[in-house]
């Protein structure tokens, strides 16, 4: 971690870089893919955060209510050295709204936020699910896709009648995650996991469109499989491995 940000890049499109040329690294986990940039604001030597854990590591707040996302994204983190505490453990319960046009977008909000409050460096994700025979729908409206009140089951269901007469059943899920230090410095990772939308509901793990998302390798769904196995295969797991390798140049 100590060598983060040691004056390479800076991007555009946030309105948060300094103005020079992004630098992106390219890479790939399982049939997942990811791509990552990092880039500052200001002094680029700076200390990351400043909570630490038990020995003396820098302790990361994770910038989502979602139960089954903060379980990843400990468990990933967790697999790499880094910890992280749920936003609810910083007092940090009110809803952010994700109100940008892209998951990046989303993201930065998320994690510009929890940082802000809570003086901390915060890592948020923002995910979703792109299917080709829909127009890449629901895209960032993921979430809430069918209607707000709608549980996981419903909002499966709903895809699958939708998709009741379509024979090109190509998706992939999509995740973004950012880092932003109390210093200013963002890091910005993708990855990308790519399968098919199945025709019924398979397995009880996982969380979201999991039991719909089926990866043809495999043969499974991914509430079929373990977490540890999701891990290794998810666009979850690809960001988050990118955003490490970033952390530590
Ligand atoms: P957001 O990132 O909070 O806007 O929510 C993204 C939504 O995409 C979630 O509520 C899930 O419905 C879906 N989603 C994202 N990642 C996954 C995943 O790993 N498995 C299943 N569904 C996911």
């Amino acid at each position: 971690m100590s060598g983060r940000g040691s004056g390479r890049g800076s991007g555009s499109g946030s309105g948060h870089g300094s103005g020079r040329d992004a630098d992106v690294v390219l890479a790939t986990s399982g049939n997942a893919e990811s791509r990552a940039e990092s880039r500052a604001e200001g002094g680029m030597e700076s200390s990351a955060g400043n909570i630490e854990g038990g020995f003396g590591k820098t302790v990361f707040v994770l910038a989502t209510a979602n139960s089954g996302k903060i379980r990843e994204m400990r468990s990933i983190l967790g697999a790499a050295g880094i910890d992280a505490i749920a936003r609810s453990e910083v007092g940090i319960e009110s809803d952010i709204e994700e109100t940008g046009g892209t998951f990046r977008d989303n993201a930065l909000i998320k994690a510009r936020y929890v940082c802000k409050l809570s003086g901390m460096p915060a890592i948020a994700d923002d995910s979703g699910l792109v299917v080709e025979a829909l127009g890449g729908a629901p895209g960032v409206d993921t979430s809430s896709y069918g209607g707000i009140a709608l549980t996981n089951d419903e909002r499966c269901r709903f895809l699958i009648k939708n998709m009741e007469n379509v024979e090109h059943r190509a998706a992939k899920f999509v995740c973004t995650v950012v880092c932003v230090f109390p210093n200013g410095d963002e890091l910005i990772a993708e990855g990308e996991c790519s399968g098919e939308i199945a025709r019924s509901l398979s397995g009880e793990n996982g969380f979201g469109f999991d039991p719909v998302f089926f990866i043809p390798q495999i043969g499974k769904t991914l509430a079929e499989i373990s977490q540890e196995e999701k891990n290794g295969l998810s666009h979850r797991g690809a960001a988050l491995r990118a955003l490490v390798r970033l952390m530590a140049e």
